[in-house]
C-alpha cells in the first residue's frame, strides 16, 4: 500500500540547506535559510540565553507539562513586548496569547481558527510572500489568494496595485501582512503607506493578520519594528499576530513563538482563547517548556533585558555591514551600469537580488551559493570576507 506514495519534493528553502550540507566544495556558501551567522560563518547563541539558562539549570526547575496555553510569565512578556506594556488592548486583556510552535505554528493555530469559525473567508497574501504560508493555509484548508506586493520595475512596493487587491478581496477578508523586515523582499511600506493600508482594511471590514518574525532585527530597535501592529492596535480593530524569537533571540530549534489575538471586548478575548486551547490540544496538547523559560528570563528581567538589546543591535549591524558592502563590491566590479542601490534600500535579514531561476541555478551549480530559487540571498549567512566571492558570482549569474 505505501507502494503507491509519491516522492515529495525537497522544501524550497529548508532542502536549500540540505544541498548545502552534501556539497563538498570549499568555497561553499550558505545563503538559502534566514538563520543568523558570525562574521566567520558560525551558529551564535547570544550570550544572554545562555545566561537564562543558567539560571534555569540553578533554579533546578522541573520538566512538568505546560498549560495547553503555554508559560504563563511567557505570554504575558510576549504581548507586552509586541504591544507595549502600556498598551489598553493589554491593559484591559483584550488580548488573547497563547504560546505557539514559533512562526509557523502560530500561524497553524491560526488557520485552524479561521477555519473553524470563519468557513470560507480567504487569506490575502503578499505575491511573493515567504514561502511556507501557502502551505500552512492549504493544510489548514483556509483558501487563499495573492495581493500585488513587489514590483520588478521599480524593485519597490507597487503600492497602488497593493491597495486595490485589498479594496476588491471579499469583504472580512484576512490580510496577511509582514509586520516588519518583509520576508522574501526586504521592502516595507513607509509609516504613511501604513496608514493608508489600515484605512482599506476598515473600510473593506477585513481582519489584519500580522506575521511578526523580526521584532528588533529590522531597525535594531524593539518598538520601533512594532510600530505598524501598533498603528492597526490604535485604530481599534480586531487582528491576530503571529510571533517568533528564532530570529531575534536566536532560538531557531526551540521553536518558541505565540499567536495573539486582540479582539474588541475581554470577554470576547477569553471565548477566543478557549478555542485556541481546544485548536491545540489535539494537534500537539501542549507548547515545549524551554524555550519559553529563556523567552521569560530574557524579557522579563531589566538586565538581561537590555544585554539583549545590545546583542541584537550587534547582530543587525553586523547584517548591515555586509549588506553595505556587498554593494560596495557589485557597484565597483558590474561595469554593465546596473544601479545596485536596491540592496541598501531592503532592510532585515534577506536580500532579494531579482535574480530569476536559471540565474539562481548558476549561483549554486556554478558558484557554490546556496540561495532559495526566487532569488532571496540572506544576508544573515554572508561575511564580510566572502562579499567580494558572491559579487563576481551574482554579476557572473545576471550577465550569462
Ligand atoms: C526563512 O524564511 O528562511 C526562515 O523563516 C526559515 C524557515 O522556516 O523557512
Amino acid at each position: 500500500r505505501f507502494e503507491s506514495i509519491p516522492m515529495a519534493p525537497p522544501d524550497p528553502i529548508l532542502g536549500v540547506s540540505e544541498a548545502f550540507k552534501a556539497d563538498t566544495n570549499s568555497a561553499k556558501l550558505n545563503l538559502g535559510v534566514g538563520a543568523y551567522r558570525t562574521e566567520e560563518l558560525q551558529p551564535y547563541v547570544l550570550n544572554v540565553v545562555k545566561k537564562a539558562e543558567t539560571l534555569m539549570l540553578e533554579r533546578g526547575e522541573n520538566k512538568e507539562y505546560l498549560p495547553i496555553e503555554g508559560l504563563a510569565a511567557f505570554n504575558k512578556v510576549t504581548a507586552e513586548l509586541l504591544f507595549g506594556a502600556d498598551n489598553p488592548v493589554v491593559q484591559q486583556g483584550k488580548v488573547a496569547t497563547i504560546q505557539g510552535l514559533s512562526g509557523t505554528g502560530s500561524l497553524r493555530l491560526a488557520g485552524a481558527f479561521i477555519e473553524r469559525y470563519f468557513p470560507g473567508a480567504k487569506v490575502l497574501l503578499s505575491s511573493p510572500s515567504w514561502g511556507n504560508h501557502k502551505n500552512i493555509f492549504n493544510d489548514s484548508r483556509v483558501p487563499w489568494s495573492e495581493y500585488r506586493y513587489y514590483d520588478p520595475k521599480t524593485v519597490g512596493l507597487d503600492f497602488d496595485g497593493m491597495i486595490s487587491d485589498i479594496k476588491d478581496a471579499p469583504e472580512g477578508s484576512f490580510i496577511l501582512l509582514h509586520g516588519c523586515a518583509h520576508n522574501p523582499t526586504g521592502i516595507d511600506p513607509t509609516p504613511e503607506q501604513w496608514e493608508k493600508i489600515a484605512d482599506v482594511i476598515q473600510e473593506k471590514n477585513h481582519i489584519p493578520f500580522f506575521d511578526v518574525a523580526y521584532q528588533g532585527f529590522a531597525s535594531g530597535s524593539l518598538d520601533a519594528d512594532a510600530s505598524s501592529v501598533r498603528l492597526f492596535t490604535a485604530r481599534g480593530m480586531e487582528l491576530f499576530v503571529a510571533q517568533s524569537y528564532s530570529k531575534n533571540l536566536g532560538l531557531y530549534a526551540e521553536r518558541i513563538g505565540a499567536l495573539n489575538v486582540v479582539s474588541s471586548s475581554a470577554d470576547a478575548a477569553a471565548r477566543v482563547k478557549s478555542q485556541l486551547k481546544r485548536l491545540a490540544r489535539p494537534m500537539y496538547s501542549n507548547p515545549p517548556i524551554h524555550g519559553a523559560r529563556i523567552v521569560a528570563n530574557v524579557v522579563g528581567d531589566p538586565v538581561l533585558f537590555n544585554e539583549w538589546k545590545e546583542e541584537m543591535e550587534l547582530m543587525a549591524g553586523r547584517i548591515k555591514n555586509v549588506r553595505q558592502k556587498l554593494f560596495d563590491s557589485l557597484s565597483a566590479k558590474d561595469k554593465s551600469g546596473k544601479d545596485w542601490s536596491f540592496i541598501l534600500r531592503q532592510i532585515g535579514m534577506f536580500s532579494f537580488t531579482g535574480l530569476n531561476k536559471a540565474q539562481s541555478d548558476n549561483m549554486t551549480d556554478k558558484w557554490h551559493v546556496y540561495m532559495t530559487k526566487d532569488g532571496r540571498i540572506s544576508l544573515a549567512g554572508l561575511s564580510l570576507a566572502k562579499c567580494e566571492y558572491l559579487a563576481d558570482a551574482i554579476i557572473d549569474s545576471f550577465h550569462n
